[in-house]
C-alpha cells in the first residue's frame, strides 16, 4: 500500500468530471487499499479518487468510530434520496475550514464492491452527508461550492494566507 498525495482547493484538478470503471481489476483494488490507508492516515472519514488526482469514479468511506467498518464504492449512484439535513462539514482537500452544508437526511446508492459486484446501501445522517460529498468530488464539485460567493471568497483568501504561511 502507498500513502497518496491529496489534492488541495482551489486546485483546479479538483474540479475534473471522473469517469466510469469498466472493468474493476486489481488496478482498481490497489486504488481502493491506497486510497484507504490514506484517508485513515489523513485521518479522514471519506475520500474520493479525485482528491488523490486519479479521475475515476471511486469512493471509500469509513464513519465508525473504531476505523473498523470500511466501505468502498466503485461507479457509486444515488437511486433515491429524501429529507434534509444541515451538517457541519470539513474536507481533506480544505484544510482547516467547516461549514454546514444542506443535504439529504437519507439516500438509497448502489455501487460496485472492489469484487466487482452491485450492491445497494441505504445510509442516513452523516454517512448519507458523507455519500453525497464524495460523490460530489467525482462530479468535480467541492462542498465549499455549495455556499454563497462571498463565503467562497473568504475561504480562498483564508487557504491561499496559510499555503504562504506554510510554504
Ligand atoms: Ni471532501
Amino acid at each position: 500500500m502507498a500513502l497518496l498525495p491529496i489534492l488541495r482547493y482551489p486546485d483546479p484538478r479538483l474540479h475534473k468530471k471522473a469517469a466510469v470503471v469498466e472493468r474493476v481489476d486489481e488496478s482498481i483494488r490497489k486504488l481502493i487499499a491506497d486510497m484507504a490507508e490514506t484517508m485513515y492516515e489523513a485521518p479522514g472519514i471519506g475520500l474520493a479518487a479525485t482528491q488523490v488526482d486519479v479521475h475515476k469514479r471511486v469512493v471509500v468511506i469509513d464513519v465508525s468510530e473504531d476505523k473498523s467498518k470500511l466501505l468502498a464504492f466503485v461507479n457509486p449512484e444515488i437511486l433515491e434520496r429524501s429529507g434534509e439535513q444541515i451538517c457541519e462539514e470539513g474536507c481533506l482537500s480544505v484544510p482547516g475550514i467547516y461549514e454546514k452544508v444542506s443535504r439529504s437526511e437519507r439516500v438509497k446508492v448502489c455501487a460496485l464492491d472492489p469484487r466487482g459486484e452491485p450492491f445497494i446501501l441505504e445510509a442516513e445522517g452523516l454517512l448519507a452527508v458523507c455519500i453525497q460529498h464524495e460523490i460530489d468530488h467525482l462530479d468535480g464539485k467541492v462542498f465549499v461550492e455549495h455556499l454563497s460567493q462571498l463565503k467562497q471568497g473568504r475561504i480562498k483568501a483564508k487557504l491561499a494566507k496559510q499555503a504562504r504561511i506554510t510554504a
